[in-house]
């Protein structure tokens, strides 16, 4: 493995050795860090990142090619984001930059991913024309389906929708230029939760950027259904497609912030567990149902 200390920077302070997640990192009898077993390297870069020197190549990875992390919005203005995102079902016809395409490309990488397994797939229609193309033909596959009866439950989900569908509006890509799917490997540990994360990080990103975005779960279950869709996005094999975001300029403008409605929160108090077996059968029912 490329682990490289330059012996000039570092000042033997440990913090390598101390956040390293997998604990392979050790002071040699020099007092410089060196990798145990490489073998249980996850990856993280962590040992890089932690670093006050910069005294530590990983990965051909040079710090000099780090940013810096003291750059940070303040709370007020990252909460303003979280609480003025919203779903966008008005979007101009027309593509967004190549500059700000190329900004939304480069942030996937950098969400978590559970164990850092890291092996997401992402297709995304950049182009508008491609957009009106694929649209139309799942729209045409929805509709025969309509048609044939066939696939009920799926034909159900959409129910509500079908006569503004049947009517020619576009109820599922909503008129957007742009999409992104995500899809998993299906042995990654975290399959679902990763590329939930990483559309999280992207829609509010792309807020940033005044880019409007919709988490598409009727195209989600278009993609299941119709297989050959997968093959027109080109997923790789055992990949499973895992969720759908459209985003593009929007067509309509939010003056100010909902206001919703609080959840439960429990302030977690020190006291004893007093559990009838009932409950602890009901526990299990809920904590292991879909
Ligand atoms: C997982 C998920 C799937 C969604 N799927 C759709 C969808 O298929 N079509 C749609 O118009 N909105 C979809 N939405 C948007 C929600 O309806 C939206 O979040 C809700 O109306 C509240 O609006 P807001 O996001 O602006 O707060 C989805 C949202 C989430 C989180």
């Amino acid at each position: 493995m490329d682990f490289v200390i330059d012996k000039e920077k570092c000042i033997h302070c440990g913090q390598c050795i101390k956040d390293c997640v997998s604990g392979i990192i050790e002071f040699n009898d020099d007092n410089f860090p060196y990798i145990t077993d490489e073998n249980r390297c996850i990856k993280c870069q962590h040992c890089l990142a932690v670093c006050p020197t910069g005294a530590l190549k990983i990965f051909n990875k040079n710090p000099e090619n780090s940013e810096l992390t003291n750059n940070f919005p303040t709370d007020e203005q990252l909460l303003n984001l979280i609480k003025s995102r919203r779903s966008y079902r008005h979007y101009k016809a027309e593509n967004i930059s190549k500059d700000l395409m190329d900004k939304l490309k480069n942030m996937l990488k950098y969400p978590p991913t559970g164990c850092n397994f890291h092996k997401l797939h992402f297709s995304i229609i950049e182009d508008i024309e491609v957009m009106d193309k694929f649209r139309d033909m799942t729209n045409s596959k929805i509709k025969k389906l309509f048609s044939t009866k066939k696939l009920s439950s799926i034909v159900n989900k959409f129910s509500k929708y079908k006569d503004a569908f049947l009517n020619g509006e576009d109820v599922i890509f909503r008129d957007c230029p742009h999409m992104i799917v995500v899809s998993s490997p299906i042995n990654a540990p975290c399959a679902p939760e990763d590329a939930i994360i990483n559309l999280s990080y992207f829609e509010l990103y792309a807020q940033s950027l005044n880019i409007g975005t919709l988490w598409c779960g009727f195209a989600e279950i278009c993609l299941k259904v119709f297989p050959d869709l997968c093959e027109y996005l080109e997923i790789p094999d055992g990949y499973k497609p895992m969720y759908v975001m459209l985003f593009g300029l929007p067509d309509i403008h939010y003056t100010r912030t909902v206001q919703p409605e609080g959840y439960q929160i429990t302030s977690v108090n020190n006291k004893p567990i007093k559990m009838s077996l009932l409950k602890k059968i009901k526990r299990y029912f809920w904590n292991f149902i879909r």
